[in-house]
């Protein structure tokens, strides 16, 4: 039912949009009318940054999200194979400070404890990933590790009973070993090991789980993995490793979510999508120059992925002809970019139930003119022809991509409803790190963060009606940010990472989530 349309904000009225339309709208409070209130000292433009309360609708999902090598542990505990990131953190040099997922926070061994968290937040959900060496030790579904099958139902169970509802991502990041011995996801058959694999977990826990995500961000796996080798395997294909690990990654995705369709969604009603990251590129000035730039770099870094399932069964044709006259250029005999047949098209097009997103930072994009270096020594920046920088005054978080701008938050989810049609969303990560050092609890940038974006998801959702469906803060608790180590804590709860029991304690985040969900976003 739509809530009374005459309420009315004083200045906020230009952020009004598409009431008539919008059926979900609870309560929006005319209040501030003439005092608007900010979060930011940084952002303080009445029509984009004022602070407005109201409220989702009621079945929205609340939840906080974490990933299985990132809080485990137990990393060699009751047959579990050995995963990439177990073999890469004991290469020099690869991780911060020599960290390793070893015990991290020892989620392993503590799932009453982090289910106490997550009940003490008042959320609803939980974003949980299974990790496949955990299960199929050596990658294949003939090699199952009862241990590991059992952990996962104690916790699914353990959620059951405290009423919060799972939401499992199959892959996030960790392979078997043997897999990425065997190429990673540079071998074609990956699609088809994975999909072996994610069948395996429908059929042991779908009647658990209703919401599925198959893929973790495969663009930034790729990119750290296969062009960077930042992450396993470690490897530097600069200019093409990227395009061919996400082209085997979204024909995984592909095909398990047929696998879904066919098999068990008549019976287990589930939903299944892949996450995507993505910031929100804004052009640099308002020259048509820096706005052909960000627009082109949306295309590349969320449409290149999100357009072949959304859209068409394609990359878009933008992205596809660059790369192609780029490649070309540099002598190729072929695009960098793998082409998807005609049978891929069909098996990627529709192949998702929502549209999940991780959304952390905004970049500034202005044109960049090419570079001749750049066709001989392809990567895949020179593609996008765009240059990204910060605005200095963005608050900073630790982690040196991560700038707040809570706008770009809104105005990133205004284009996937543009450009995907008005799709469910889920938000399945936003969170701020700060870094490691004497404890704090009072983490008043983290407060900031939170409460500006959700804040912007609020406008996103009631005043431009995209129809996003749940939040999962990142993270539950502060865990192992991959090549960073321990260095980076985006927890909502403190780990002691040199206390053998790995306690839990509650930053003051923690608290004004707990109250954001409890009052279904900000009513007064
Ligand atoms: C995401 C990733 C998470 C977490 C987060 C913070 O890219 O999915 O695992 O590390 O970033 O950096």
């Amino acid at each position: 039912m739509s809530a009374p349309l005459s309420c009315a904000i004083g200045n906020l009225q230009g952020l009004w949009k598409s009431l008539e339309t919008y059926d979900g709208l609870n309560t929006i409070m005319a209040k501030d009318i003439g005092k608007e209130k900010f979060v930011y000292e940084q952002f303080q433009d009445p029509e984009r940054d004022a602070f407005i309360s109201g409220t989702f609708p009621s079945d929205f999902a609340w939840g906080c999200a974490t990933a299985a090598y990132q809080i485990e542990g137990g990393h060699d505990a009751d047959g579990k194979g050995e995963g990439s990131w177990d073999a890469f953190c004991r290469i020099p040099d690869k991780i911060l400070n020599g960290h390793t997922g070893d015990v991290a926070c020892d989620s392993y061994h503590k799932i009453d404890d982090d289910v106490k968290l997550l009940k003490d937040l008042g959320v609803s959900h939980y974003r949980l990933s299974l990790s496949w060496p955990r299960i199929l030790p050596s990658g294949f579904v003939t090699d199952v590790n009862q241990a590991g099958v059992s952990y996962y139902h104690k916790l699914l169970d353990a959620l059951a009973a405290a009423n919060i509802q799972p939401m499992v991502t199959i892959h996030h990041f960790d392979l078997p070993k043997a897999l990425d011995d065997l190429g990673g996801w540079h071998n074609e058959l990956m699609a088809v090991y994975f999909n072996q694999y994610a069948d395996f977990c429908f059929k042991e826990f779908g009647s658990k789980v209703k919401l599925w995500i198959t893929i973790n961000e495969p663009k930034v796996f790729a990119v750290y993995g296969y062009d960077f080798g930042k992450f396993p395997p470690g490897w530097t294909h600069v200019g093409s490793g990227t395009y061919r690990a996400v082209s085997i990654m979204l024909k995984g995705h592909a095909m398990a979510y047929r696998t879904y369709d066919m098999k068990y969604r008549s019976t287990q009603e589930g939903q299944v999508s892949i996450a995507f990251n993505s910031f929100w590129s804004q052009p640099k000035t308002d020259s048509d120059a820096d706005e052909a730039a960000a627009e082109r770099f949306r295309q590349f870094e969320l449409g290149g992925l999100a357009h072949p399932i959304f859209v068409d069964g394609d990359t878009p044709k933008s992205v596809r002809e660059t790369i192609a006259k780029k490649s070309s250029q540099a002598g190729l005999l072929c695009s960098r970019l793998p082409p998807f047949t005609e049978e891929e098209r069909e098996l990627l097009k529709n192949s998702a139930d929502f549209f999940a997103l991780n959304y952390y930072s905004t970049r500034l994009v202005s044109n960049r003119e090419v570079d001749p270096q750049s066709l001989l020594l392809p990567d895949i920046y020179a593609d996008f022809d765009a240059e990204e920088s910060f605005d200095p005054s963005f608050p900073r978080a630790c982690s040196e991509w991560l700038y707040s701008a809570p706008w770009g938050f809104r105005k990133l989810l205004n284009w996937i409803k543009k450009n995907y049609g008005n799709v469910k969303i889920y938000i399945t990560e936003n969170g701020f790190s700060d870094e490691d050092g004497p404890m704090n609890l009072e983490d008043e940038d983290r407060i900031k963060y939170y409460k500006a974006h959700i804040n912007e998801m609020l406008k996103a959702r009631l005043l431009d009606g995209v129809d996003v469906r749940g939040y999962f803060a990142w993270s539950l608790m502060d865990n192992f940010e991959w090549a960073e180590g321990y260095r980076e804590r985006f927890g909502l709860h403190h780990v002691d990472f040199n206390d053998p029991q790995r306690p839990r304690r509650a930053k003051a985040s923690a608290k004004v989530y707990a109250k954001i969900v409890k009052d279904n976003g900000f009513p007064e």
